[in-house]
C-alpha cells in the first residue's frame, strides 16, 4: 500500500516534499491532473468530478490514503466525496481507504487550536485584531472556507481572501520570474489597497504559490509570517497515521509521479523548487 498525493498539477509537490521528508520510508504516488489544470476557475461540480477521478486512479494504483494537496479540491470536493462517494467506493474496494485535505491542518496552524476545539466566546473588547490574508484561487476564495472556519474559532483574527485567477496557470506553464513576480506584486497590492494596510500574517492558500513563496515574501512587508501549509499538513498526516494503522503507508520508500497530461520532465521552475530533475509517467 502507499500514500497518494493529488493536485491539479505541480503545486501539490510542495506538500509532497514535506510529506516525504517527514515519512521517508513510506511509499508515495503523486498524481497531477495536468490535462485539466488549473481547477481554480472551474465550476464546483467539475472540481468534484475531477477530484473523484483522481482519487479513484490513486486507489487503483494502491494508495490506502489520498491527500488532496490542493486547496481548491479540499475546499470544493472533499466533504462532498466523503459524504456521497467514499463509503460506497470503500465497500467496492473491500479495504480501508480514506481521503484527507489540507485546509483543516492549515486552519489548525493559523488558529493555534485543534479542529475539534470547543469555542468559548468571551464578551468584551478585542484588544488586538490579527489580520490574516489568504492568497488563493477564485474557487477557494468563493467557498469562503478560511473565513468561515477561522471565524468560528477565533474572534481576534480577521480573514481576507485575495483570489489570484491566473497565478496557478502561470506557474503550471513555467512562466518567467519577471511575469510571475509582477502578478504576485499585483495581488499583494490589491489586498493592501482593499484593507488599507498589509495583513499581519498570510497563508499561501494554493499549493502552487509555495513554489513562488520568495516572491510573496519580497512583495509583503519584510518578516510577514507565512503559515507554512506543507509543514502543517505533514504534522497532521504523521499524527493521523500514528492513530490509524489501518491505512498502510508502505515501507520501501518508493516514489512514483504520474500525470494525466504530457509525461516527461517538468519545467525549470518546478525543478528549481524540487532541487533535481523530475520526470512524470503517464497516469
Ligand atoms: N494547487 C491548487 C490549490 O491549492 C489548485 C490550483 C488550480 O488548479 O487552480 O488550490
Amino acid at each position: 500500500m502507499s500514500i497518494g498525493v493529488f493536485d491539479s498539477g505541480v503545486g501539490g509537490l510542495t506538500v509532497h516534499h514535506a510529506l516525504v521528508d517527514r515519512l521517508p520510508s513510506a511509499d508515495f504516488i503523486y498524481l497531477a491532473d495536468q490535462a485539466n489544470t488549473p481547477y481554480g476557475g472551474r465550476p464546483g461540480p467539475e472540481i468534484v468530478d475531477l477530484t473523484r477521478k483522481g482519487c479513484e486512479r490513486l486507489f487503483d494504483a494502491g494508495a490506502s490514503l489520498v491527500i488532496l494537496a490542493c486547496n481548491t479540491a479540499s475546499a470544493i470536493a472533499l466533504r462532498r466525496l466523503q459524504q456521497t462517494w467514499l463509503p460506497g467506493h470503500r465497500r467496492a474496494l473491500g479495504r480501508p481507504v480514506n481521503v484527507l485535505g489540507i485546509i483543516v491542518p492549515t486552519i489548525e496552524a493559523a488558529t493555534g487550536l485543534p479542529w475539534q476545539h470547543e469555542v468559548e466566546r468571551k464578551p468584551g473588547k478585542i484588544e488586538q485584531l490579527d489580520v490574516l490574508g489568504i492568497f488563493c484561487t477564485p474557487a477557494t476564495a468563493n467557498s469562503r472556507v478560511y473565513e468561515i472556519e477561522i471565524d468560528k474559532r477565533r474572534d481576534d483574527v480577521a480573514v481576507f481572501s485575495e483570489p489570484c485567477p491566473t497565478l496557478a496557470g502561470l506557474i503550471e506553464r513555467g512562466a518567467g520570474a519577471v511575469e510571475l513576480a509582477t502578478v504576485v506584486e499585483k495581488h499583494v497590492d490589491a489586498l493592501r489597497a482593499r484593507l488599507g494596510r498589509h495583513p499581519d500574517r498570510a497563508i499561501l492558500g494554493c499549493t502552487h504559490y509555495e513554489i513562488v513563496a520568495d516572491m510573496f515574501r519580497a512583495a509583503l512587508p519584510p518578516g510577514t509570517p507565512l503559515i507554512h501549509q506543507p509543514r502543517a499538513t505533514a504534522d497532521a498526516i504523521e499524527a493521523y497515521l500514528a492513530k490509524h494503522p489501518e491505512y498502510e503507508p508502505g515501507r520501501d520508500g518508493t516514489r512514483r509521479f504520474l500525470t494525466t497530461g504530457t509525461p516527461g520532465p517538468q519545467h525549470g521552475l518546478v525543478e528549481a523548487f524540487w532541487g533535481a530533475p523530475l520526470g512524470f509517467d503517464a497516469a
